[in-house]
């Protein structure tokens, strides 16, 4: 492993064999962090490792590990309680995309284990870190599914629904501690998350795409902003009030004390 610098601190990116993480990877290299790239496509990784390297000057650790296997996950969250990360981006997701009676069981229990679990293991072990040095910026990346149900797309919806309110949560109990959390709702992103499954990308018209460099992009803009929920592809940030000011009236009626006219007998 090349030495890890201490200075803006190493940036863990799961899943950055493609897509999306590959482009958090060459984003975060530019900017001068240290790696740490996880995945189980080791020769994906070594290679993407081995351009950052040569291109940007940083060093850059790989970590071969399937994380939906509780012995892989442990290997991740030991290497960051020893490294000085500041920066962790939870990007590594599967589909399991068809009908729920149909995709098997198991697949979709695998699914909550990398898109829920792991996700939310490594947040902790990141924040831990954060905490102790007194900074760090945490990216979760969720989807637009996360507010959406989806007839083909169950597991994959709920978890991003989890995605979204854990990030939530966790930012609220660190508010004022100087550590960012941020999550992100792509659209779709043309990457090998739809081919992997053997579906095709044209589920989306084509004009509904973004690159995975233009996401990753915008999600480092949102965070420098400091923005919560990070959608890049929602022109109107009005859209994303209204729902914000439509859960603050539906909490504030369920406060009421009182059963609803409707649910009441007779
Ligand atoms: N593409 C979209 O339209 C879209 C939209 C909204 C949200 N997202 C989210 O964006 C994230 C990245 O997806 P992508 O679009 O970039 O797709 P992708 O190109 O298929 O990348 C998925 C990444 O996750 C890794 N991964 C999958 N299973 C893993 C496991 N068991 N252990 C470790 N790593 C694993 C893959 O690496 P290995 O196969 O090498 O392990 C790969 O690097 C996902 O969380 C996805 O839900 C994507």
């Amino acid at each position: 492993m090349t030495d890890l610098g201490t200075n803006p601190g190493v940036a863990v990116v799961t899943g950055a064999s493609s897509g999306i993480g590959a482009a958090f990877a060459d984003r975060l290299a530019r900017r001068g962090h240290d790696l740490l790239l996880v995945a189980r496509r080791g020769d994906r990784l070594s290679t993407l490792a081995a351009q950052l390297q040569a291109e940007t000057g940083v060093g850059v650790e790989t970590l071969v590990a399937d994380l939906g296997r509780a012995d892989d996950l442990a290997r991740l969250e030991a290497r960051i309680a020893d490294i000085p990360v500041s920066f962790l981006v939870n990007n590594a997701g599967v589909g399991a995309l068809g009908p729920t009676s149909s995709v098997p069981a198991g697949a979709q229990e695998a699914l909550i284990r990398i898109n829920v679990v792991a996700l939310t293991r490594l947040s902790i072990a990141a924040v831990a870190r954060f905490s102790a040095a007194g900074r760090g910026t945490l990216i979760n990346i969720a989807s637009v599914m996360a507010l959406m149900p989806s007839a083909g797309g169950g597991a994959y919806s709920g978890s991003k629904a989890y995605v979204l309110n854990f990030t939530r949560s966790l930012r609220l109990e660190l508010g004022g501690s100087g550590i960012g959390v941020h999550v992100v709702l792509p659209g779709p992103v043309r990457t090998e998350f739809f081919s992997s499954q053997g579906l095709s990308d044209s589920v989306f018209p084509d004009s509904a795409y973004v690159s995975a460099e233009a996401l990753a992009d915008a999600a480092l803009a949102g965070a420098a902003l400091g923005e919560e929920v990070i959608t890049p592809s929602l022109a109107s940030a009005d859209h994303w009030r209204d729902l914000e000011a439509a859960r603050g009236a539906y909490m504030r009626d369920v406060m009421s004390g009182e059963i609803a006219a409707r649910y009441r007998p007779g």
